[in-house]
């Protein structure tokens, strides 16, 4: 039977004596170095996944940007490496525009998306010279287009329409169907686009769809190309409008347990590119530009979680409960989207897995369970629990609730453990309160 090592990091190894090492690093021995809960990202995988996208996307015969979706996770150390790995950014607020910024991050690979986007957050955009706006509704593109007259710079746009398709995922991460808050409708898209190209400060450039995220069929994504490749050629024949750019957004699927088996990065890539190649020549347009935007698929397997086992709860003939010393707090995503993580006991690689219990947090609220139902070797208080797949949507989601100290980060590889993001402490909470 494959192991549920293999949702973890690509370095993932068991030592002699039965520990999980993680970049040639012991947990526990990062666990006494930095506490817990920690987030322990693996600089290899992350790299390996950077660079399987631009490769696989690569074979698509005209240029393609990866743009990766900040919002998944986005840190100043990270940054860098995305940025020594080639890839752009996409940011969705003047926060994570303001990171990339804090790091030089060049800013005409940054794409700004939102849907309602402040003035102040377009005007620093724009002051900062950013590479791309992804335009979501006829109130911003006024209003950017009022606030680009103020000054020289002339800002490339996309429009971002919603293209009506479902995505087949938790309605709470579906996109792109009509009924969204993204994206100008259909039946207002033409509208837009006669506007955006006539607005004299603004470049109107090409067009933006993001149809969901954990998308694990290809269908989904051939259909949004279909319906935004049909709509684009209608505009050049209507209006003289030129597809420059085509950007298909994120939301490639990434596996979180045992059961659920995803497509690799070939697959998508491959299932994109055909269909696009094949609406151009059927519908006579120029190949556009292709841009994607992945986030979980970039750093969702690169990151664990790594919990220290407190309580140990048995309510004979019912469940035993085990709980960590994180939760909700730093994962809301099973409490959110009822989303499913395997976990071990990453001090007890080698012993038998016999015993079921639910992996609780520490929060003061009932749906606070990390993991239900899960069948691990038996633990006791001071064992260590690691999750896999943590590396996209728990730290962005963190929160201080119960006042909890949000986790540590380090980042490993070859042996070595950087720390990319302190622990929290009690004076980060009290810093912003007067009295
Ligand atoms: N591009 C746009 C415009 C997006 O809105 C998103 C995600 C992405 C790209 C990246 O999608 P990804 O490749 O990461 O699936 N908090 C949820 C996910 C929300 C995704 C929002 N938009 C979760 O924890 O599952």
């Amino acid at each position: 039977m494959e192991s549920k090592l293999s949702l973890f990091p690509l370095t993932t190894e068991t030592s002699s004596d039965g520990h999980l090492t993680i970049g040639g690093c012991d947990v526990v021995e990062l666990a006494r170095e930095f506490g817990t809960p920690l987030y322990i990202f693996d600089e290899l995988t992350l790299r390996s996944k950077c660079r399987e996208f631009r490769s696989e996307f690569s074979k698509y015969s005209r240029d393609v940007k990866v743009i990766y979706a900040s919002k998944a996770f986005i840190n100043r150390a990270i940054a860098l490496l995305l940025l020594e790995e080639g890839l752009g950014l996409d940011v969705v607020s003047g926060g994570e525009l303001g990171i990339a910024r804090s790091v030089d991050f060049p800013m005409d690979r940054v794409y700004f998306h939102g849907n309602n986007k402040s003035a102040e957050e377009l005007r620093q955009a724009l002051a900062w010279h950013i590479g791309c706006i992804v335009v979501d509704n006829f109130y911003e593109l006024d209003l950017l287009n009022e606030i680009a007259a103020e000054g020289k710079y002339r800002p490339d746009i996309l429009l971002r329409l919603s293209p009506g398709v479902d995505p087949h995922t938790h309605q709470y991460i579906a996109t792109g169907i009509i009924d969204s808050k993204f994206g100008f409708p259909l039946v207002a898209a033409e509208a837009a686009v006669t506007r955006a190209m006539a607005m004299p400060n603004l470049n109107l450039v090409g067009l933006h769809s993001h149809i969901g995220s954990l998308i694990s069929i290809a269908a989904p994504y051939e259909k949004a190309v279909e319906v935004m490749l049909g709509f684009a050629a209608e505009m050049k024949r209507k209006h003289g409008f030129k597809l420059e750019e085509l950007n298909i957004g994120g939301g490639f699927a990434i596996r979180y347990s045992m059961d659920l088996p995803v497509p690799s990065v070939a697959f998508y890539a491959e299932a994109v590119i055909s269909k696009i190649v094949s609406e151009c020549n059927r519908l006579h347009l120029e190949l556009p530009r292709l841009v994607i935007e992945p986030g979980r698929a970039i750093v969702g397997q690169a990151g664990v979680a790594l919990y220290t086992v407190g309580v140990v709860k048995e309510i004979p003939g019912i469940r035993c409960y085990v709980s960590v010393d994180g939760g909700m707090a730093d994962n809301i995503r099973p409490a959110l989207y009822e989303a499913r993580y395997e976990a071990v006991v990453a001090d007890k690689l080698k012993e038998r897995e016999e015993k079921r219990v639910t992996i609780a947090g520490k929060y003061c609220e009932s749906g606070d369970i990390v993991v239900k139902d899960i069948v691990l070797p038996p633990v006791t208080a001071g064992n260590l629990i690691a999750i896999p797949d943590c590396g996209a949507y728990c730290l962005p989601m963190a929160s201080n609730y119960n006042a909890s100290l949000k986790a540590a980060v380090v980042l490993v590889g070859e042996g070595k453990a950087r720390l990319i993001r302190r622990r929290e402490t009690l004076a980060d909470l009290t810093d912003c309160d007067l009295v």
